[in-house]
């Protein structure tokens, strides 16, 4: 007797560990700290990126904006072209991230991670003609290159020279900023169909490249 009215004891006490444990694991959100250790392997541990995984440097990129392109890639707004093979590699990464709340947490912690001017890989830039073509990204972009929110158009001093390249010729190409849901890539699409080849994108580039140091 006594062994059977001790069950319906053990049994709700069961109920309340597994209860506790389920709600204890509800509530313990990742930070974005945590979140950041999924980006590790390609973008680095300081988010300073790396050519090789075609992984730009994302330290120090407004929150807002890293926020925007995790939304873009996740949603198959950007990097969904199949010519597209960085993308490709970035999109099942913003997936990872379950929810609004952690993808603003991992933006938040990216933007806090310090920038770094990345070594120049482009050979034939010519900064001084690249000046010249700037004057034209300076109404998004700013004369300093700091970018502004107001216009979604982000800081492009760090991410570095070749990745910077890639994507003009993604926008020139139309395998970013084409698809009508990505509402600031179409207002960079047409800047970046007016550098004529990749002579004068080369050029613009070695000159972004001056306003970081
Ligand atoms: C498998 C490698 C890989 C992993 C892991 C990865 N990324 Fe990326 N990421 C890339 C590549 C490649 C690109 C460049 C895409 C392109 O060229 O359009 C990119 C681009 C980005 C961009 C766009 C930067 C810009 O200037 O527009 C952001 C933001 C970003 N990644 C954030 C993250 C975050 C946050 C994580 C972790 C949750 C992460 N990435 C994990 C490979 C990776
Ligand atoms: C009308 C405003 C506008 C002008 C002018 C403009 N851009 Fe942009 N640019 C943007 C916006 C907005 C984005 C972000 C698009 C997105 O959200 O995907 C962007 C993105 C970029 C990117 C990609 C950055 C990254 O981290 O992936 C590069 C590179 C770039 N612009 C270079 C230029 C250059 C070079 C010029 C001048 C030839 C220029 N832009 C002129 C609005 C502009």
């Amino acid at each position: 007797m006594p062994r059977i009215s001790k069950l319906p004891a053990a049994a709700a006490l069961g109920l309340a560990v597994c209860l506790f444990g389920l709600t204890s694991t509800a509530t313990a959100k990742p930070s974005g700290k945590d979140l950041y250790a999924k980006c590790v392997n390609c973008h680095g541990e300081q988010g300073h990126g790396n050519q090789m995984f075609l992984a730009p440097g994302i330290a120090g990129l407004p929150s807002w904006y890293v926020e925007t392109q995790l939304k873009n890639f996740k949603t198959n707004v950007r990097g969904y072209h199949y010519e597209d093979i960085a993308g490709h590699r970035m999109r099942p990464m913003a997936r990872m991230l379950r929810s609004d709340e952690e993808l603003k947490a991992v933006s938040d912690f990216v933007s806090k991670l310090p920038a770094t001017l990345p070594k120049p890989t482009l050979k034939g830039g010519d900064a001084s003609a690249g000046k010249a073509a700037y004057a034209t990204c300076t109404a998004c972009h700013g004369a300093d290159g700091k970018g502004n929110q107001a216009l979604g158009a982000p800081d492009i001093r760090y991410t570095g020279d070749w990745y910077l390249l890639a994507q003009l010729k993604k926008f020139k190409a139309g395998h970013r900023g084409a698809n009508p849901k990505d509402v600031k890539g179409m207002t960079m699409r047409p800047m970046a169909m007016g550098l004529a080849d990749e002579q004068a994108m080369k050029d613009v580039v070695a000159y972004i490249m001056t306003l970081g140091k």
